[in-house]
């Protein structure tokens, strides 16, 4: 099973700490040390080198419009509002729309087609998500605004949200979206190859559309996830592997190979992903050797580029809008020609590809969407003021008093979750909390993006203090990186005994393990059921007033 954000963080924290106040100035650009690394990337926004966007300046990467165009955006994760406080990726969603229209205008000169394509993992990152118990109502309106022609999920829409009934409410973001009639909404183009929904075993979306462009570009599109496990009750993720060798797979192939110019498959995975390879010989085997096939990658969070074969390549485009991917084919008398770009989620840069100014990039399509985003972050309660930080607390970096998980773990749980830190102990996973919060006002957007999973609370009581040692020396391996894979409120005391308290996305883990360590069934009960592990922050700023000056900040 990949932990949710173990990937994003092991790429920053590198064993030894160290300072986390080397920059770019002393290291250059591409240049990197133990806690930092001077590239534009979601991975290595906050202690890696925070002065990247003054020092290394980027240049807007020039667009070659060609036969096919494409714009995409993958693993979003709720990052559209364009960043406060990081001014390098103020880009927002409203901001890719425009910048769309612009491209399409450009386009339309020369009779060309250009589509737009999210890969999934939508939601869980800022306030806009888990403020809503579905974690998507708010955000998909925004995403609807935007027109995509076709659009994927990720295992982020996946993730079961009721404790299988523990707590009330939604069982799973995807659950929130075909009732909202966000899914339908799409007329088909809403893309999921290889999830069913476990009751009707009927697709959740559609395994495939016919995406066509204005000026007759057809295309083939499929939308597939990587073989996950621990999905949600409501839905089934069939194999890849099994999903290519199935008839209506093979029939598709075989009914489009001349009614389509082309095949574009959303793959919510990494690009270096061997089912990727897979995914593109069986396209090429029923599409024959020159139709060309663009894989779109996610889940991993980085960029990436692989070229298959003469006719196709892959391309991941980043994550949390610090990449907006641009691809292009034409064909050409040697074979197919296929650019792309790595555009960087910064108003000027999108500006400067669609060869717009920043004061002009805007459309009436993307100041819709910007009304989107401000209607969500109205209805989730973006900007309500909780408190005041007295510092940074960042993410990456050693475990000292600048740590946000030091924060966390020594005064936000004991201060705002426990009733008795001396008899209770509580335990969180290293994917918990996801982006640093800065000195001054704090908000409730702030709060979810620092810890954006609400995940609600459970305990299991009067654990011996030798059992709970077991558990944690199980749990609590040495790792190459600062973070250990758990965090703990205390050590415990051989001789007591304990309430241990954790999240609901922890409970094979800890639950699992414990049972067996006790011999016993364990059945975990809800704790706090009005908090969970954003809220818990929420909670303990609102005891953090701001002096007057910092509101001013
Ligand atoms: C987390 O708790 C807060 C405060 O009670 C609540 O507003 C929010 O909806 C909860 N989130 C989820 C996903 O349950
Ligand atoms: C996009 O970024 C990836 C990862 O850094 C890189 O391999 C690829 O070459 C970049 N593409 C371009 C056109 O610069
Ligand atoms: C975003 O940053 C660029 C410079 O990097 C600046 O030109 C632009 O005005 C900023 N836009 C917004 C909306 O903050
Ligand atoms: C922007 O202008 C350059 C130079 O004239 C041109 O080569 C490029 O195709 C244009 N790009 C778009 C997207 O219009
Ligand atoms: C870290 O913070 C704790 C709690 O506020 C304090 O007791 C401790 O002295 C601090 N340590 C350092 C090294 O500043
Ligand atoms: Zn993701």
């Amino acid at each position: 099973m990949l932990h949710r954000c173990t990937l994003l963080l092991a790429l920053c924290l590198f064993k030894g700490g160290g300072s986390v106040s080397t920059s770019c100035k002393t290291l250059g650009c591409g240049g990197r040390d133990k806690t930092c690394s001077c590239t534009t990337s979601c991975w290595s926004f906050s202690s890696c080198c925070d002065d990247y966007g003054t020092v290394c300046p980027e240049q807007s990467p020039t667009i070659q419009l060609g036969d096919v165009n494409m714009l995409i955006t993958t693993d979003l994760h709720s990052w559209i509002e364009g960043r406060t406080h990081e001014s390098l990726l103020n880009a927002s969603l409203a901001h890719v729309v425009s910048a769309l229209d612009h491209l399409r205008k450009a386009a339309d000169v020369e009779k060309r087609d250009v589509f737009f394509f999210d890969n999934g993992d939508i939601n869980d990152g800022t306030g806009l998500s888990a403020t809503a118990p579905d974690h998507v109502e708010f955000l998909a309106p925004v995403m609807q605004s935007a027109r995509y022609d076709a659009l994927n999920l990720g295992n982020h829409e996946l993730y079961q949200r009721n404790g299988h009934g523990i707590v009330e409410g939604p069982a799973c973001p995807v659950v929130g979206l075909k009732e909202s009639g966000y899914i339908a909404s799409w007329q088909g183009r809403y893309l999921t190859s290889n999830v069913l929904w476990s009751s009707t075993e009927e697709p959740v979306g559609s395994r495939y559309a016919v995406v066509e462009g204005k000026f007759g570009t057809k295309l083939l599109v499929f939308g597939f996830l990587y073989n996950m496990e621990d999905h949600c009750d409501a839905v089934s993720v069939l194999d890849v592997e099994q999903t290519l060798a199935s008839d209506w797979f093979i029939e598709s192939l075989e009914a489009h190979r001349t009614l389509c110019d082309g095949v574009v498959v959303l793959a919510h995975m990494d690009f270096r992903d061997a089912l990727v390879d897979k995914i593109w010989a069986a396209v090429r085997q029923g599409m024959g050797p020159s139709k060309p096939i663009q894989i779109l990658a996610g889940h991993s969070h980085i960029r990436g580029y692989r070229r298959l074969d003469s006719h196709a390549s892959v391309f991941e485009a980043g994550c949390k809008l610090d990449t907006v991917g641009f691809l292009s084919y034409s064909f050409e008398a040697d074979g197919l020609r296929i650019d792309h770009s790595n555009i960087t989620g910064n108003v000027q840069q999108l500006a400067g590809a669609v060869n717009r100014s920043v004061s002009n990039l805007p459309t009436a399509a993307g100041v819709r969407t910007a009304d989107a985003i401000n209607t969500a972050r109205g209805r989730a309660g973006s900007e309500q003021l909780l408190g005041c930080a007295s510092q940074r607390y960042r993410l990456l970096g050693p475990l000292d008093n600048n740590s946000l998980w030091t924060l966390y773990m020594n005064q936000v749980l004991p201060g705002a979750l426990l009733d008795s830190p001396r008899s209770q102990i509580a335990i969180i996973g290293d994917g918990t909390l996801s982006y640093d919060i800065f000195p001054g006002p704090v908000n409730v957007d702030d709060v979810y993006k620092a810890s954006p999973f609400a995940n609600f609370w459970l305990k299991l009581e009067s654990i011996p203090g030798t059992d709970v040692a077991k558990l944690l020396s199980q749990l609590i391996h040495p790792t190459k990186y600062d973070l250990p894979p758990y965090l703990i409120t205390g050590a415990p005391v051989p001789s007591s005994s304990y309430d241990l308290v954790f999240c609901e996305y922890d409970t094979e883990p800890i639950v699992g393990r414990l049972s067996k360590i006790l011999g016993k069934h364990l059945e975990p009960r809800l704790y706090k059921p009005l908090l969970n592990t954003s809220s818990v922050l929420n909670k303990w700023f609102e005891g953090q007033p701001c002096a007057s000056q910092d509101v001013l900040v």
